[in-house]
């Protein structure tokens, strides 16, 4: 299944420092798709929610996953063909997708969804994540790990939404920790990984390195119209 990841654009890094921008501005020159994968642990967090499972139990969370019927298109998370892309930005499912990503049942039952994805699109896509170079897809052609300081990151989420920018910084870095540190999957960079500090760059910049690494490692703008 993993047989074409080389052509696969791995995207890691934490919350607010860009990825979601940068993987669609690549996707975009490069005629690919792009995948949130983020928007699959929150997708989970969602349906836990909705069926009433324990989420401490492991086997039973897994097993809802894995009865689940669950896309991404064009920016947008499916569930059971229900479109779920602003029920699952709430702060509550938020919080949960971070504990229930800790799970390591969880994470097996969505790598695979995530690789069956992306092999569905001849294994070309752009695909955004905490373990996508390390874990989900380590043949990855390019590997960036987008990074930038706690504080750059909390304002960039505070003028995405209305919460105050103190609260949010304390929402990330709550969710830094558990992303770093847990056993399953935390959250690092790939050893071949090509690290960017957004911090003082604006996202067409961060767009264009991606896309020179792209060039220089053979990951080949595909035939045809461009799609997102
Ligand atoms: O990228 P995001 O904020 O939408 O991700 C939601 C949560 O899912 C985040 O706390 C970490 C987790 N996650 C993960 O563990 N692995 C991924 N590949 C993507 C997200």
């Amino acid at each position: 299944m993993n047989a074409a990841a080389g052509s696969v654009v791995a995207i890691d890094g934490p919350g607010g420092v860009g990825k979601t921008t940068v993987s669609r501005g690549v996707a975009r020159a490069l005629g690919y798709q792009s995948l949130d994968t983020g928007a699959f642990y929150r997708a989970a967090a969602l349906l836990v929610k909705f069926h009433r499972t324990d989420p401490e139990d492991e086997a039973a969370v897994a097993a809802v996953l894995s009865g689940a019927d669950l896309d991404y298109r064009d920016g947008t998370m499916l569930v059971e063909g229900v479109d779920v892309s602003a029920a699952i930005r709430k702060e509550t499912i938020t919080a949960a997708s971070s504990r229930l990503a800790r799970l390591p049942g969880l994470r097996l039952v969505l790598v695979e969804r995530q690789r069956a994805w992306v092999a569905a699109r001849g294994g070309r896509a752009v695909v955004e994540g905490r373990d996508i170079g390390t874990v989900v897809f380590p043949g990855a052609g390019v590997k960036i790990y987008l990074d930038a300081t706690p504080d750059v990151r909390a304002r960039r989420r505070a003028g995405q939404t209305s919460t105050a920018l103190g609260e949010v910084a304390t929402q990330l870095g709550r969710r830094d920790r558990l992303d770093s540190t847990r056993a399953a999957s935390p959250l690092a960079p790939a050893h071949d990984a090509v690290s960017i500090d957004t911090g003082a760059l604006t996202a067409a910049e961060v767009i264009a390195q991606v896309l020179e690494l792209c060039r220089d490692r053979g990951v080949e703008p595909a035939a045809g119209p461009a799609r997102r």
